[in-house]
């Protein structure tokens, strides 16, 4: 494949899979109601996966591209993604925290990799989108590795 269209692929990749978090985000959102801090990280980060989509929409764009047909994608991606993330369990902060911690380094991964190929392409509009974009999912991925041990407590307390 020439590198325009392999780059293409993976911004469209990218495209699919933060659009098939935003539901994701927006249920473990809701179901951390007892960690209030996690709670208000994850309904931040629905706005900033929200902004995401709309990043990748300009870069493809750019290569005139239409983003909407991206939609066949979205199942594949949310089916990777959802795995072990619906299970009714009484743990379910500590799976849930575990899934968007992964999540997040998953994200970060694919944005490594399409600003590498934006590098070689010389596109340094999608190499500083690509930085703006890892920027936020590296943020969230801290948060996520502090607020697990505070997770594991609370399920813990809630078992006794
Ligand atoms: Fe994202
Ligand atoms: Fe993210």
């Amino acid at each position: 494949m020439p590198d325009r269209d392999l780059l293409v692929t993976w911004m469209k990749d990218a495209h699919a899979m933060e659009r098939a978090l935003i539901p994701v985000l927006e249920r473990h959102a809701e179901q951390a109601d007892a960690r209030p801090e996690l709670r208000a990280r994850l309904e931040r980060h629905v706005g900033e996966t929200k902004r995401h989509v709309e990043i990748l929409e300009r870069c493809l764009q750019r290569y005139g591209e239409d983003p909407s047909a991206t939609k066949d994608l979205i199942g594949r991606a949310s089916g990777t993604l959802q795995s072990f993330a619906t299970a009714p369990f009484g743990d379910r902060l500590v799976k849930n925290s575990i899934a968007d911690y992964a999540t997040e380094h998953f994200e970060i991964a694919s944005y490594e990799g399409i600003r590498a190929a934006a590098e070689r392409l010389n596109d340094d509009a999608t190499v500083k989108d690509c930085e703006t974009i890892l920027e936020d999912e590296r943020d969230m991925a801290r948060f996520l590795s502090e607020s697990l041990p505070h997770a594991v407590d609370t399920e813990i307390r809630r078992d006794r």
